[in-house]
């Protein structure tokens, strides 16, 4: 298994939209695996495909808690079927946008129909804070960020972070 470096913002890769996949084969496999890899060292509890580069429609989720066994999972092409209108906050952050956070307001349950890393079709009703990772990883896979939920002043301003940080590291 590989870590892989991943994008990070402004990178004009995140707002791309990735592709659905139409084969589970030992590559997808391979490269579901090498995600995990990479989530657990940054560490996160969740990473779309497109944050290491890979325009398609995969990615992993472990929100099993610190000292609990690992539950690594893999979704592929997952779409949001039903939402709750009830809704719920968690402060969020994004492997993409490093030691930034904010809260983001969304619906609190969500109903994914996914391919899981078999190929098996499955439906996942989640909650808490499964709902809420399975939301912002699917939002990555349209090239939505959760800074799009943030005001826009704040957004601007994170982004402005961000781009000067770029810019430096390239300076270097
Ligand atoms: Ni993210």
């Amino acid at each position: 298994m590989t870590i892989k470096p991943l994008i990070i913002l402004p990178d004009p890769v995140l707002r791309q939209v990735s592709k659905p996949i139409e084969r589970i084969d030992a590559d997808l496999k391979r490269l579901a695996d090498d995600m995990l890899e990479t989530m657990y060292d940054a560490p996160g509890i969740g990473l779309a495909a497109i944050q290491v580069g890979v325009p398609r429609r995969i990615l992993v989720i472990d929100v099993s808690r610190e000292g609990e066994e690992k539950q690594p999972q893999v979704f592929i092409n997952p779409k949001i079927v039903k939402s709750s209108d009830e809704r719920s906050v968690y402060e969020e952050g994004c492997l993409s946008i490093p030691d930034y956070y904010a809260e983001v307001e969304r619906p609190a349950t969500v109903s994914v129909e996914y391919l899981d890393r078999d190929g098996k079709e499955q439906t996942v009703e989640a909650d808490g804070l499964l709902a809420t990772c399975l939301q912002h990883e699917i939002d990555h896979l349209n090239g939505v960020l959760f800074i799009d939920y943030i005001s826009r002043l704040k957004r601007e301003m994170v982004i402005k972070k961000f781009t000067k940080a770029a810019k430096s590291a390239k300076a270097l």
